[in-house]
């Protein structure tokens, strides 16, 4: 009797230190299992009188019980313990600051053709596309330069079609400049209209820190009955204020395109103190109304073609334009 008791007391004391399921298992096999502490006690009775047996049978069970219970009390508070420990190590403290995902953005050059569109359309212009492969007719026959024009060497052309047709409007290039969009939307369209194109142009020239095989121009147009110069110093001048303020020095000067009459050029300030070209324009050759379909000169204005490239190497002090397609993201981050 007294040995029972105090194997109870051992197996109550086994079990209360029981910290995982792993050696819960093996408690179990020790006391319960066929080869366990309880069944063995109850073999050992065999050897006992009658009257003890009953007795000592009683006490075995009431052992049997008990560890049968504390074992399976044991049981429930090992997995209640484990399902909090998770919870504790899986909770999310929603007070806590997020880390900031790296966001990408608009390319300079995107931003800035944006802001040129922003700027003329609140001068009225709408903005229109053309497309990048153009034949030779609107590119250059139709801006009045003609096969023979020493004007045609200006721009290094990247031509498409191998051997070059009689019909220079089948000859296909690409775009050496946004121009041949002015006469596109001459033959589609009727003035009054002022619309700006901006754009990719390729040229077939080496590259150097101000020139690129491909970059961005930005045409203007503006027609109406008596459209003048004045016009047109008028809404270049208000549209260099905006885009750079007023810290940047502009000028106009004489230039040559065989599709304007009189032709200008208009530079900046550069921060070492170079002037830099950042457009070509002039007042509209009668040859290009010509070429899309006017037959009487009822209509004159403007063209302009700004380098979108150039505007941003001077706004925001860039030395080189090939930065801008060399994908560097050191670079591309500054703006
Ligand atoms: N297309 C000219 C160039 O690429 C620029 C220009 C446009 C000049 C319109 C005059 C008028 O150089």
């Amino acid at each position: 009797m007294e040995d029972l008791n105090k194997r109870k007391k051992e197996i109550e004391k086994d079990i209360q230190g029981i910290a995982s399921l792993a050696m819960l298992k093996s408690a179990f096999k020790k006391y319960l299992g066929k080869q366990g502490l309880i069944n063995r006690l109850f073999r050992s009775l065999t050897d006992l009188p009658i009257t003890q047996k009953k007795e000592q049978g009683r006490q075995i069970n009431l052992i049997k019980i008990a560890t049968e219970q504390a074992l399976e009390k044991k049981e429930i508070e090992i997995k209640d313990k484990a399902r909090e420990d998770t919870i504790k190590k899986e909770k999310i403290d929603i007070t806590r600051p997020a880390e900031k995902k790296e966001q990408g953005h608009l390319h300079i050059l995107t931003q800035v053709q944006e802001e040129i569109i922003t700027i003329f359309q609140s001068m009225g212009f709408s903005t229109v596309a053309g497309p990048d492969i153009e034949t030779e007719w609107y590119n250059f026959d139709a801006l009045n330069v003609p096969a023979s024009h020493p004007a045609r060497d200006i721009q290094d052309t990247l031509w498409l079609e191998k051997e070059k047709e009689q019909d220079n409007r089948s000859n296909l290039l690409l775009r050496t400049q946004t121009s041949p969009v002015q006469v596109r939307y001459l033959e589609k369209n009727n003035p009054p209209f002022r619309i700006i194109v901006p754009g990719r142009v390729y040229r077939n020239e080496a590259t150097d820190a101000s020139h690129e095989v491909q970059f961005y121009q930005c045409e203007g147009l503006m027609i109406d009955k008596d459209i003048s110069v004045a016009n047109f110093k008028a809404i270049i001048s208000s549209f260099l204020k905006r885009f750079f303020g007023t810290e940047i020095k502009t000028r106009f000067r004489p230039g040559y395109f065989p599709f304007t009459e009189p032709g200008f050029e208009v530079d900046a300030k550069r921060g070492n103190n170079e002037w830099m070209e950042m457009m070509g324009a002039g007042m509209v050759h009668p040859n290009v109304f010509k070429a899309a379909g006017y037959v009487q000169r009822d209509w004159q204005g403007f063209a302009f073609g700004m380098g979108i490239d150039r505007l941003a190497m001077v706004k925001y002090k860039i030395d080189d334009i090939r930065l801008f397609y060399s994908g560097d993201l050191r670079f591309l981050k500054q703006f």
